[in-house]
């Protein structure tokens, strides 16, 4: 059966964003790419025309082969929360006429059935379908779906039931905005991180204490004992309001570990009742709260949880393919499985590549072995862009979109934030490692074995600290990638040519993409970032670029 997943329909008023789409075909994932990789508008909202298109190109099928279009989005869901403020009512009830339209159409223009699930089942079908957990405790935790921003989910013999949520609104909570997310996103604005910096303020926490009180802002006991207040932390902390490019105060530390100390504590607290209802010691975490690294590695630090599994784009990016594998799995294919790698965007072959190369009249050369030239020009301090295969799936360049350096190198961060990057001086980079050589460098991946989308944090090892300088975060901790040759054959085999050269199994990576923009998805995307920044060189599939 073939079932595309996109999460935004033409005409409705949504508060998505990270428009994406996704392929998935006899219950196996095919194809997953967000729009803003084609069309070069980060966090890109609307209908993802684009994605859409290249999924069905990835798949070999036209419009007319697709069976179901699933959209992780519940028209009637806030039948069951009301929320009357007007605004959110007439929106509503638009949205319901816009997904009934649409259906219509599409069973017209296409003979394809439209299938609306719930944003936040949608999430927890992404993680739970490609976790290989048989059992499985889903938490899913974002600013908001259609009516709730937390919800806890059983995945069992490839079925899932939800169990519980935490409304963000309902004609009982007193107009308050009860979202778990949305508490990130206002200490990231009152902090001035920028839009979608959320990153930047877990990045900020190691920086700082937890000394100040969140108790009634962010304190959830259980998922029916909480306190999630927006209003009171304006009240409490609105005067550390920091000026767009002010400095960073001790202050303003202070108070993104104290929200990070108050998020973990109260995840914490929501996956222990959920193993105390379940038994289950496996956890399977979904929606945008869960990139936070810090957090994930804090559950992991607990007794009653034995491994977790994040699947790569687990903020909004990913429920398209959430919504595909759900509706796939009640059409009756096999959905459950393993997913290895985050790498269903689209691909270049060489010829493509050279043609592109000699098109734009650039001087290249084709390696021999495009893993040792590259580990060569890496471990010799060059700031390497390296374009290799498909593109992944979520925020995190892992291996295929990245821009490398060697990590032993003294001053090599301060270059590529100030040559490539121009990000903040204090964010810290992170390293991709042969998963064999991971515990040798790092404390605590044992319990996990890998960790191969960047999720998770783990503290680089007291002899290593001063080794690695340029993955070492201020507080130790690093987030890192694990790699296995079955998973990325290419670039296990450039960081153990690293290895040959300097001894480590470690490189540092970075999204391949200049501030602002999106990760880079084709070649000519690549040159232009490549020439409009201070990269040294260019490995892209079999062909090498130098300045
Ligand atoms: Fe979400």
């Amino acid at each position: 059966m073939n079932i595309l997943g996109i999460n935004q329909i033409p005409g409705m008023l949504s508060w998505m964003h990270d428009s994406s789409s996704a392929l998935v075909k006899n219950g196996k994932i095919v194809a997953i790419a967000e729009e803003e990789r084609f069309n070069r508008v980060r966090h890109h909202r609307g209908y993802p025309h684009k994605s859409h298109a290249y999924c069905l190109k990835e798949g070999g099928i036209s419009l007319n082969d697709v069976d179901y279009i699933a959209v992780p989005y519940n028209p009637y869901a806030f039948l069951k929360h009301p929320n009357l403020r007007l605004e959110s009512l007439a929106r509503n009830v638009f949205n319901m006429f816009a997904c009934w339209h649409y259906k219509q159409q599409m069973k017209k223009q296409a003979n394809a059935e439209v299938v609306y699930i719930s944003h936040h089942l949608t999430h927890a079908a992404s993680a739970y379908y490609c976790s290989g957990y048989d059992k499985a405790n889903i938490l899913t935790i974002d600013g908001s779906g259609e009516t709730e921003s937390f919800a806890f989910f059983v995945g069992e013999n490839e079925k899932i039931r939800r169990v519980w949520d935490i409304p963000i609104a309902s004609f009982f909570s007193g107009g308050k905005w009860q979202s778990i997310g949305l508490i990130y996103t206002s200490v990231t604005s009152l902090l001035n991180l920028g839009v979608n910096g959320e990153g930047k303020t877990m990045g900020l926490a190691s920086y700082g204490k937890p000394e100040y009180d969140f108790s009634d802002i962010l304190n959830i006991r259980t998922h029916n004992d909480f306190t999630i207040d927006r209003r009171k932390l304006l009240e409490k902390y609105g005067h550390l309001q920091r000026k767009e490019n002010g400095p960073i105060t001790q202050e303003h530390k202070n108070l993104a570990a104290s929200l990070q100390h108050a998020l973990e504590k109260s995840v914490v607290n929501l996956a222990k009742e959920a193993f105390e209802y379940s038994g289950i010691k496996n956890f399977c975490l979904a929606g945008g709260v869960t990139l936070n690294c810090n957090t994930n590695s804090e559950l992991l630090k607990q007794d009653f949880c034995d491994s977790i599994f994040i699947q790569p784009a687990a903020n909004d990016g990913g429920i398209a393919l959430g919504a595909a594998l759900e509706q796939s799995e009640r059409a009756g294919d096999p959905v459950g499985q393993k997913l290895e790698n985050a790498y269903f965007g689209p691909g270049f072959d060489n010829k493509y590549i050279e043609n592109v190369l000699s098109g734009a009249k650039v001087k290249y050369r084709r390696a021999k072995n495009i893993a040792q030239e590259t580990a060569q020009l890496i471990t010799q301090g060059k700031i390497v862009a390296w374009f290799q295969g498909r593109m992944e799936m979520g925020p995190r360049a892992l291996g295929n979109r990245s821009i490398l350096a060697d990590p032993t190198r003294e001053g090599i961060a301060d270059s590529v934030n100030n040559s490539v990057k121009h990000r903040e001086a204090w964010r810290p980079f992170a390293p991709s490692v042969a998963e064999e050589d991971a515990s040798k460098y790092f404390q605590g991946v044992e319990k996990l074995k890998s960790s191969p989308f960047m999720l998770h944090t783990f503290f680089v090892r007291d002899e290593y600290q001063s080794k690695l300088p340029a993955i070492t975060h201020v507080d130790g901790s690093s987030r890192i990638q694990t790699v296995r040759a079955d998973q990325n054959e290419k670039y296990y085999n450039l960081i153990k040519e690293i290895e040959n050269i300097n001894g480590y199994a470690i490189v540092l990576n970075t999204s391949f993409n200049d501030k602002g923009e999106p990760i880079i998805c084709t070649p000519q995307d690549a040159l232009r970032c490549f020439f409009a920044t201070g990269l040294d060189a260019l490995a892209i599939g079999d062909f090498i670029v130098e300045k």
